[in-house]
């Protein structure tokens, strides 16, 4: 059996699509959607990720702005300039790369951003409201995942799906948004503490693998037929490659695409997704100031 490819690029090109005439809608009352990253420090991943996020925003002619600021930053200068970001009626979205260096706290940080403007949903009212099924907004990975789920036309409810890692990133609201009303899968979620997990795993219709560890999910954890979506890209050394590194997922892919109905490639796959419901967010938090009824 070979599985069905689950095309990410193409169906983060859909999203990006649908947001086009909302984005019309917004300039024709003078607001261009604007994000604000801020990053700390030097590590190249996430500096990655970052001008990724920026080149998303240009192919959209969305605004974006990047605040990199030093790995030696005072935790109240990072707080200072979310204030100023809170207040500047020109800022829709702002974000906070993660993870930040160890003398600043993240929790601290996430809980500043005004929830309205929090395109990452981590705010605890935010993730509050995910869990009582009334989001504001939805975390961009797992809202990824789900597209890529209602795309594979697969239906969802009474499915059992098993999710590796209880991030707070992407776990924890994965497993909320599954069993959420009208999705209705029946969720486990499994960590590095969990006994017997391929076990486990071979009973899942669904496998979510965000645990960020390279080539984890082998094809025996793995029943015939499942739906597999791989969240992790992880660098693994790679000297006949250019960079010394080459990207992998936490599932490998060659061996478990023989055995599932349908797999995410990684790279390809979870990554634009992310990215796209990201543009989705902060074309969100444009509406949202415009409109401006959500009070806290
Ligand atoms: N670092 C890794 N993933 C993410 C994410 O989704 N959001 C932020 N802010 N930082 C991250």
């Amino acid at each position: 059996m070979s599985s069905r490819l689950i095309d990410g690029k193409a169906v983060a090109a859909e999203v990006d699509d649908s947001l086009k005439p909302r984005l019309e809608a917004l300039r024709s009352r003078g607001v261009n959607p604007c994000l604000a990253v801020v990053i700390v420090g030097d590590d190249p991943a996430s500096h990655v990720y970052v001008r990724m996020k920026g080149k998303a925003c240009e192919k959209l002619g969305m605004s974006h702005r990047t605040h990199a600021l030093p790995e030696s930053v005072s935790e109240e200068d990072v707080f200072s300039l979310i204030d100023e970001l809170n207040a500047d009626k020109e800022v829709h979205g702002i974000l906070c790369q993660l993870p930040l260096p160890p003398h600043i706290d993240e929790r601290k940080v996430t809980e500043r951003i005004d929830p309205r403007k929090d395109v990452d949903a981590l705010h605890p009212y935010n993730v509050g409201h995910i869990l009582l099924g009334d989001p504001l907004f939805l975390p961009a990975t797992p809202a990824g995942i789900m597209k890529l789920l209602e795309h594979t036309g697969i239906g969802i409810a009474g499915l059992h799906a098993v999710v590796l890692g209880r991030s707070n990133i992407v776990g924890k609201p994965i497993a909320a948004m599954l069993m959420q009303k009208g999705v209705d899968a029946t969720v486990t979620v499994a960590h590095s503490y969990t006994r017997d997990l391929p076990d486990l795993t071979r009973q899942a219709d669904i496998i979510i693998a965000a645990v960020g560890k390279p080539l984890f999910v082998t094809a025996d954890m793995v029943k015939k037929g499942a739906v597999v979506i791989d969240v992790g890209t992880n660098r693994i050394e790679d000297t006949s490659s250019e960079k010394g590194y080459r990207l992998v997922g936490d599932v490998d892919f060659e061996a478990v695409k023989e055995v599932a109905s349908a797999i995410t490639p990684s790279p390809g796959g979870v990554g634009p997704m992310t990215i796209a419901m990201l543009m989705n967010n902060t074309v969100l938090a444009a509406e949202l100031s415009l409109n401006g009824t959500r009070s806290l």
